[in-house]
């Protein structure tokens, strides 16, 4: 155990001097969680070697998973990349800062801890205060992915980094819940057309307006299969998932009629399991939450959770990472989880559910 300071900055008026604190700790080569407007991510001085094994070890993650890395200016994308391709630099005009990673060519600075040994390089610019300040402020480039144990779903809150990095890393920097709540929207533009690596935060449409062609959408990008490991590292493993078993029911459209079948279906597996004697949880959403109390208010052992709205996929993107850490706390056996549409942050919510469910169907 180490000793692991607990910052809180104000992301509206940020304390510099506290701020510097955990900037020093960086530059001494430490690990310090910090929060950007995705998800926390788990820092380190890109060009300390020693600090970036530290972060595969505590995540437990595999070394050949590369990580981020965080700048502060847009210019700084030049230090990191050998060069950035012509709907890179419109990408970059338009979005930077905000989530989205891109895909290039690695500089020679940057050591090869950082990118899983490949000459790729995966780049963002938050669009969080105290993320910028914090790494301009350390005056290097931050290596960082999510602040979470390997395979655990991603903190939105300093509290999930403090249940998986206490007593581990040397600070967390606490600003409160983070505005997204799920990780950046990750496109390799190497390839023609670019590629989908992982939706996230931004939507895939906005990308596609911005650079007036469609991009490439493979299915492990919606959460499907597995990928050419040597083009996207992290689809190989099983991600974002919660311990407790979880089952996703969708469908190809969410239209009234749709949904209640989804919930029909939820229903009489949820019987079947409390007949078994299991504890269960359904994950609901706003429009079908009054369908689950109805047909399950007699029964105990069963909980139901609120997701958010159908009609602002937002607040159920900013949900779902918290809500998969909630069901291990619940202690249920088994949880059940509803389908979304895969339409802007849609897609993203989607990929994150495939990808914690042990079983997937469609209905
Ligand atoms: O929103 C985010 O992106 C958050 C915050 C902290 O910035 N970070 C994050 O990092 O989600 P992480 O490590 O959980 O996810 C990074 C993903 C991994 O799936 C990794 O395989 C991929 O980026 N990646 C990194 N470098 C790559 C590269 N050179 N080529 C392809 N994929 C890469
Ligand atoms: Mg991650």
């Amino acid at each position: 155990m180490i000793e692991t300071k607990i910052i809180r900055i104000d992301p509206f008026n940020i304390n510099r001097d506290l701020l510097k604190e955990a900037s020093l700790i960086i530059q001494k080569g430490g690990l310090v969680a910090f929060p950007t407007e995705t998800v926390y991510g788990l820092g380190a001085d890109v060009f300390n070697t020693e600090a970036l094994k530290r972060i595969f070890a505590v995540k437990r993650r595999p070394m050949d998973n590369p990580l981020i890395i965080h700048i502060c200016r847009k210019e700084d994308v030049y230090e990191v990349a050998e060069e950035v391709p012509k709907e890179a630099t419109k990408l970059i005009e338009e979005m930077w800062p905000g989530p989205l990673t891109l895909i290039l060519r690695k500089s020679k600075e940057i050591p090869y801890e950082a990118t899983g040994g490949l000459e790729t390089v995966a780049v963002r610019m938050p669009a969080h205060p105290v993320a910028l300040e914090f790494i301009c402020l350390s005056d290097t480039f931050i290596a960082a992915p999510s602040a979470n144990i390997s395979g655990r779903p991603s903190p939105t809150k300093a509290e999930h980094v403090i249940r998986d990095f206490y007593g581990i890393i040397e600070a967390i920097i606490d600003s409160g819940e983070t505005l997204f709540g799920i990780e950046s929207t990750i496109l390799n533009v190497l390839t023609d057309p670019p590629t989908l690596l992982r939706p996230g935060a931004y939507p895939v449409e906005l990308i596609m307006e911005i650079l007036r062609r469609e991009i490439s959408i493979p299915p492990f990008a919606k959460g499907f299969g597995e990928a050419d490991i040597a083009l996207a590292p992290g689809t190989k493993y099983r991600h974002y998932a919660p311990n407790t078993p979880l089952i996703l029911i969708e469908s190809s459209n969410y239209s009234m009629f749709n949904l209640d079948k989804i919930v029909n279906e939820i229903f009489s597996r949820v019987i079947n399991d409390l007949k078994s004697n299991k504890r269960v949880a359904v994950i609901a959403s706003r429009e079908t939450i009054n369908k689950y109390r109805n047909l399950l208010e007699n029964y105990e052992n069963v909980i139901i959770i609120d997701i958010g709205s159908r009609s602002n996929l937002y607040e159920i993107a900013k949900r779902i990472f918290d809500t998969f850490r909630r069901l291990d706390d619940l202690g249920v056996d088994i949880a059940y989880i509803e389908g979304f549409e895969e339409r802007g942050i849609g897609l993203s919510i989607m990929n994150r559910i495939r990808k914690a469910a042990t079983q997937k169907i469609r209905i």
